[in-house]
């Protein structure tokens, strides 16, 4: 049965024992399109234990190689592109267009993260002791990011101490078998930016993708395989969060989680060992739109902002923070733009394309409906069809309504007007997410003290929030995360310092 995709373990494609699947529903149809195994708990002992061993000799692989890998990824995968894309048209309702470029960017972000990883592995430091107040020069320190394995010039210890001679000095670890969990929105890009800097920085990956959106992610490990990565190095492991999910993510055997979702997140967090996190869980971000705001400017990224694939992502505008004085302007502008939005299957490169499950378009609907009952203006009339939600504006929307405070994921977007600067801030600040938020001024000076009171992890000044280029940092701050992504951030944090210390007799 073509529609039933087999889960990655040891290098091989494997059935699951439990003889069960997983069903994925394409968002569109709201039928089968897809099946996925359900694997089983000793599965997951077996790939974590193959993950283990892998990784042993990975690290010890040279840098330059672990790149060529990567770099050989990369471009497999750009060049599967088309079956990549459609998947996630068929999976998740990715427009046809923005399908392509997720497997094209993710190819790039694979290729940057090789090279970067070959610029900060590469470096190492060198301290001396009586740098600091009370000591002598009796210790060096030599710390490394990558494995340094190297001989010294004899020479320049000599000068110091007849007794040094350096070899072979093994410095740094990697932390050992990373666990990739992203999300349906991006399965593959967000799996990437996982992926990579974990295998340039000597670790071995245990992938688990979310349902809708885990045969993009497998077709995507098959790049991988591809390029011929040593067996068990990478390994993904499909099934049920209520059967797997804790199991793994508790799993003495996994040293580091990097995790992209909802609030699934907070429960790793609390259930996790003592192992570094790397969590994004989503946002609230607020466009703040001043008196002197390019409001054409505005209106245009809160289009993009807010309704690129239909609102589900993290980094969309999820409320306008509004003057009084040009909110009439604004959302007639704003009105006028959602007109043009088309709406309907991804397939046909829709903007507006149903959003990914019932419960999801629900739960919208149900924020829809409180704000209705609340008394919110509708700029254009509520329609539904299906999964299948119009694009929404909803003006003069006050906080005693849910949707100030929660995040649809989906295109419905509320318009807060406000009176002051501060009280625009404090809309943003009592969010419990502090992930992105932007600024519309001409005025560059306010639009720095604004960011600067502003609790969040970026602040886009003139421009919708967005986590891209994929090398800047992206962290949230409060309920939106814990640590920073992006490429550098990434590879720094799948990483850990050990320092050499010589002591001088
Ligand atoms: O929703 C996930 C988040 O990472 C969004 O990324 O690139 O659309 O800003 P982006």
């Amino acid at each position: 049965d073509p529609t039933v995709f087999k889960f990655y373990s040891d290098g091989e494609w494997k059935r699951s024992t439990s003889g069960k699947l997983v069903s994925i529903i394409n968002p569109t149809t709201r039928k089968t399109q897809y099946k996925v195994q359900a694997c089983t708990q000793e599965e997951v002992n077996k790939i974590i234990e193959a993950a283990k061993t892998a990784q042993k000799s990975w690290a010890k692989t040279p840098l330059w190689k672990r790149a060529e890998l990567l770099h050989k990824a990369a471009a497999i995968l750009k060049e599967h592109r088309a079956p990549i894309a459609e998947c996630l048209v068929k999976e998740i309702a990715k427009p046809a267009k923005d399908a392509v470029t997720e497997a094209v960017r993710s190819g790039d972000l694979v290729s940057y993260c090789a090279e970067e990883g070959v610029r900060i592995l590469g470096e190492g430091k060198f301290l001396v002791s009586d740098s600091f107040p009370g000591n002598e020069r009796t210790k060096y320190c030599l710390t490394s990011k990558g494995r340094l394995s190297c001989l010294l010039p004899s020479q320049i210890f000599e000068e110091w101490s007849p007794l040094l001679f350096m070899r072979d000095i093994a410095m740094m670890i990697p932390l050992g078998v990373v666990l990739a969990i992203p999300p349906f929105n991006y399965p593959v890009n967000l799996a990437v930016s996982k992926i990579a800097p974990a295998l340039i920085a000597g670790n071995s990956i245990v992938l688990k993708p979310p349902t809708q959106g885990a045969v993009a992610a497998l077709h995507m490990v098959h790049c991988f395989h591809l390029a011929g990565f040593p067996k068990g190095l990478i390994s993904c492991v499909t099934g049920k969060g209520s059967e797997i999910g804790d199991f793994l993510t508790m799993h003495p055997g996994v040293s580091c989680i990097s995790f992209t979702g909802g609030d699934t997140g907070i429960a790793i967090s609390k259930k996790a060992g003592m192992i570094p996190l790397q969590m994004e869980l989503g946002g609230k971000d607020a466009c703040i739109i001043l008196e002197d705001g390019d409001l054409d400017l505005a209106a245009a990224n809160i289009i993009k902002g807010g309704f690129s694939y239909s609102g589900q992502r993290c980094t969309a505008v999820k409320v306008i923070l509004i003057m009084e004085s040009v909110a009439d302007t604004l959302v007639e502008k704003v009105k006028a733009k959602v007109a043009k939005l088309t709406v309907g299957p991804p397939e046909d490169d829709c903007d507006i394309t149903p959003v990914v499950t019932e419960s999801s378009a629900n739960f919208i609907e149900g924020l829809v409906m409180d704000a209705k009952q609340k008394g919110a203006t509708f700029c254009q009339e509520y329609k539904r069809e299906g999964n299948l939600i119009w694009p929404l504006l909803l003006d003069n929307v006050r906080p005693d309504m849910r949707i100030a405070w929660e995040e649809p994921f989906g295109p419905v977007l509320p318009v807060i007007r406000i009176n002051s600067i501060e009280e625009a801030i404090h809309h943003s600040n009592a969010s419990n997410f502090g992930l992105q938020g932007c600024i519309f001024t001409r005025d560059i000076n306010k639009a720095i003290l604004i960011s600067d009171a502003m609790e969040t992890g970026t602040v886009q000044i003139n421009s919708a929030p967005a986590r891209g280029p994929d090398h800047f940092p992206f962290q949230g701050l409060k309920d939106s995360g814990i640590g920073s992504q992006g490429i550098t951030n990434s590879i720094n944090m799948m990483t850990k310092i050990k320092s050499t210390v010589i002591n001088l007799p």
